[in-house]
């Protein structure tokens, strides 16, 4: 069954909150429904559907000073895993990422396997930071690629 990627909307905060809950590292707080739907506000969630359920999920923040990309959570429903949707998700932020004139994005990663697939992809590793006893969060910086870049221009044109 064919998969599709669209930014969420207002209506979809509480489907967006259980995808963010599903991140083991995170932390509950009482502003996660604003920051959710800021994000939202921003265009910078975006849901994988098959048949109408969502199946997959990945989340923009830009950080403060350098409004720098920074994908904080990508996350496909176990049963849906290796069938391209995890990249077609990818392929999506790359592309409006493009499309708004950014060239690269940041990656942030606390788990092994996932620090390792970046390293083994040749991401460049820009720093790391200690964030309690036995945890440290790695920052990947991840070019996007120029045809990715040049594509949205032509569509621009
Ligand atoms: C990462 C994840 C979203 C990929 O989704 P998917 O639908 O299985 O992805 P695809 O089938 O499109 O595969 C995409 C690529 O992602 C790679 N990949 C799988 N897990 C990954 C991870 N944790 N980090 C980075 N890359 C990963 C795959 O090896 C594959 O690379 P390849 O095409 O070079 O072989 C999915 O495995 C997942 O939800 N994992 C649990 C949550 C997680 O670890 N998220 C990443 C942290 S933000």
């Amino acid at each position: 069954m064919k998969v599709a990627v669209r930014a969420a909307t207002l209506n979809d905060v509480q489907i967006c909150l259980a995808f963010e809950e599903k991140d083991e590292f995170g932390r509950k707080t009482k502003l996660d429904e604003i920051i959710v739907s800021s994000s939202i506000a921003r265009e910078s969630i975006f849901l994988a559907e098959q048949d109408g359920n969502a199946i997959g999920y990945a989340s923009l923040n830009f950080l403060y000073v350098s409004k720098i990309p920074l994908l904080t959570w990508w996350y496909v429903n176990p049963e849906s895993r290796g069938q391209g949707t995890g990249s077609l998700l990818m392929h999506s932020i790359e592309n409006w990422l493009a499309s708004l004139g950014f060239d690269h994005l940041l990656i942030s990663a606390c788990r092994e396997l996932e620090i390792a697939r970046h390293r083994a992809a040749g991401l460049e590793e820009i720093g790391a930071l200690r964030l309690g006893p036995g945890e440290m969060e790695f920052f990947f910086k991840k070019s996007i690629a120029p045809a990715n870049i040049a594509m949205t221009a032509a569509e621009a044109c």
